[in-house]
């Protein structure tokens, strides 16, 4: 699934960037920001629950991921309203327009640094397809975000991989 966002419902603004475009963006960035706070849900789940000789070192880093994270579902989703776009809310919108799962069972430490090292890569695929929109649009500004996020993804993946 993916976010709808209808373009006659935008605020109407002076910009370089057409309606039609910001609206388009502005779906990309409510996937993203779907999929933004699945990872950091998850990244929580590992935070309370790992176990075992990897503890200490797995609570501390998913615990500046999930901060890290936290902040950027704020970043993307201001991103949207700057955009003229309304915000897409409610935990069950993100789990239906997440590119990742939504998860209950986990395993072991090991299973998780996998999943998350999954996770992370996979979030950060999405937004590399989204960055080429933002490009088509001109829209420069949420083109850097993402490319931000993506860059800070692929670090939390090869952070998470390297305990394994
Ligand atoms: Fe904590």
């Amino acid at each position: 699934m993916t976010t709808t966002i209808k373009s006659a419902e935008l605020r109407e603004m002076k910009s370089d960037i057409k309606k039609t475009d910001r609206a388009k963006m502005a779906e990309k960035l409510g996937d993203a920001l779907a999929s933004t706070y699945v990872l950091y849900q998850k990244t929580q789940s590992v935070h309370w629950n790992v176990t075992g000789p990897l503890f200490v070192s797995v609570h501390k880093l998913t615990e500046a991921q999930y901060e890290d994270l936290a902040a950027s579902i704020d970043t993307i989703a201001e991103r949207i309203r700057a955009l003229g776009a309304k915000t897409p809310v409610g935990l069950s919108t993100y789990v239906k327009n997440s590119v990742i799962d939504d998860q209950v069972d986990w395993g072991d430490a090991k299973a998780m640094l996998k999943q998350l090292t999954e996770d992370n890569l996979a979030v950060a695929d999405q937004m590399r397809e989204f960055v080429k929109t933002a490009e088509d649009a001109d829209d420069v500004f949420t083109a850097d975000l993402l490319t931000a996020r993506i860059g800070a993804l692929e670090e939390a993946s090869w952070m998470l991989s390297a305990n394994l």
